[in-house]
């Protein structure tokens, strides 16, 4: 449809760690060499959990980036830029509010959630109750058809989707529509514009969806077209009218398998991580501490590796044969647990190794953390600018 662009957000909690950089980090860093990305700071979102307290979130923003930078996301391939600096994505929230159902915000699954889980704060609030919505702001005001998120965040891209079909629906009726669209076809040019009718034909008569991905590949190919023609194009194929919002869809990131130092799920909550930054002294401490198999009383007891979280380290960190070899040194008491855990401290201070070196790149310099996100608002504000120029003309404004 639109260009392809990806999208995420992240609220700025404070260190990130392994979790982070298996679970998001990663996929961020291959997705920016595939398509146009943009990265945010969600420090607003962060506002609505921390509105009593948001001194921190300053700090936190700026050393969410240099870990993002650290972790291989590159400046030059995406734009890296913070919430708060995009005026556009509130305004775009504000305007949204006017027509989204309080309903429809009640039932999204983390409102009732969150309230509970995080039962000691008052989230009760006029802010709170819109994050799905300021979200989707984030998303709609760059067009983006690619957000990749956690399973959990699944339910605000489809709540996403609905405020687009419920705009377009409202708003995309624009007066004298169908001479727009018949004017915009002729400047497609002869072959052009009879390919572009018989695309539509086949779609409107026969339902055909190929035909739809062919037209919208035709229109993403011709320069000189504005992007007001473009889109009455888009909305004359299905006769929708004109679509002024795109539906974005989810790119449902592989829930990560990343273990903490006990075995659950690393989590800051959990209090076992390491984070990007970590010393090598205090991944050697925390790993050295890492519980094992409880059955290991003493260095000549057997273990078995499936009741020890070390286990589940070796199989992020380690090649077949270290693996054989712990397997086989753990049940026969033929390695002590310390000898175990070597390779895996090895291979988590490999990982960290040149994520640490770019970080204090970063950080000796806090001009260059200032000038990317500057560099990175500006670019989003052009993209922004945009849209939010259709979504007032369309609302009247
Ligand atoms: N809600 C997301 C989270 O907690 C963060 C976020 C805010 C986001 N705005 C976004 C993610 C837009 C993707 C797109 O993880
Ligand atoms: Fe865990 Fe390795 Fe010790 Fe076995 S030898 S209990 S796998 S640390």
């Amino acid at each position: 449809m639109y260009a392809e662009r990806v999208v995420s957000g992240m609220r700025p909690t404070g260190a990130l760690h392994l979790g982070h950089y298996h679970g998001v980090l990663l996929n961020w860093v291959k997705l920016q060499h595939e398509y146009p990305c943009l990265f945010f700071v969600a420090d607003w979102h962060a506002l609505t959990t921390q509105y009593d307290d948001p001194r921190n979130i300053h700090n936190n923003v700026t050393d969410m980036v240099v870990d993002w930078l650290a972790a291989g996301i590159d400046p030059n391939q995406a734009v890296i830029f913070r919430q708060s600096h995009v005026p556009e994505h509130a305004e775009l929230h504000l305007l949204l509010s006017m027509m989204t159902p309080l309903g429809w915000l009640e039932r999204v699954p983390t409102y009732k959630d969150q309230q509970e889980k995080l039962s000691g704060k008052d989230l009760t609030t006029y802010g709170f109750l819109g994050y799905p919505l300021l979200m989707a702001a984030d998303i709609l005001i760059y067009r983006a058809d690619r957000v990749p998120v956690g399973e959990d965040q699944v339910p605000h891209i489809e709540f996403s989707r609905e405020i687009v079909r419920r705009f377009n629906h409202m708003y995309g009726r624009e007066p004298g529509f169908e001479e727009k669209a018949k004017e915009a076809v002729k400047k497609l040019g002869g072959k052009k514009a009879r390919r572009y009718e018989e695309l539509r034909t086949r779609f409107q008569q026969e339902g055909d969806k190929e035909a739809i991905q062919e037209a919208h590949a035709l229109l993403e190919d011709i320069q000189h077209l504005s992007v007001a023609d473009r889109e009455r194009l888009f909305g004359y194929l299905e006769g929708s009218g004109k679509m002024i919002l795109a539906e974005p869809g989810a790119l449902l990131t592989e829930a990560s398998r990343m273990p903490g130092l006990d075995g659950q799920k690393m989590s800051k909550s959990y209090a076992n991580t390491i984070a990007l930054r970590e010393s090598p002294d205090a991944v050697m401490k925390k790993v050295r501490a890492m519980p094992t198999d409880p059955a290991r009383v003493r260095r000549t007891d057997p273990g078995d590796p499936q009741k020890c979280p070390v286990w589940q380290l070796h199989q992020v960190y380690s090649d077949d044969a270290c693996r054989a070899w712990a397997n086989a040194g753990c049940q026969s008491a033929g390695i002590g647990c310390l000898e175990c855990k070597q390779p895996v401290i090895d291979g988590i201070l490999k990982e960290l190794a040149p994520m640490q070196e770019r970080a204090r790149y970063y950080e000796s310099d806090p001009n260059l953390i200032r000038n990317i996100l500057a560099d990175g608002s500006e670019k989003a504000h052009e993209l922004a600018r945009e849209t939010m120029r259709d979504v007032r003309e369309a609302m009247g404004l």
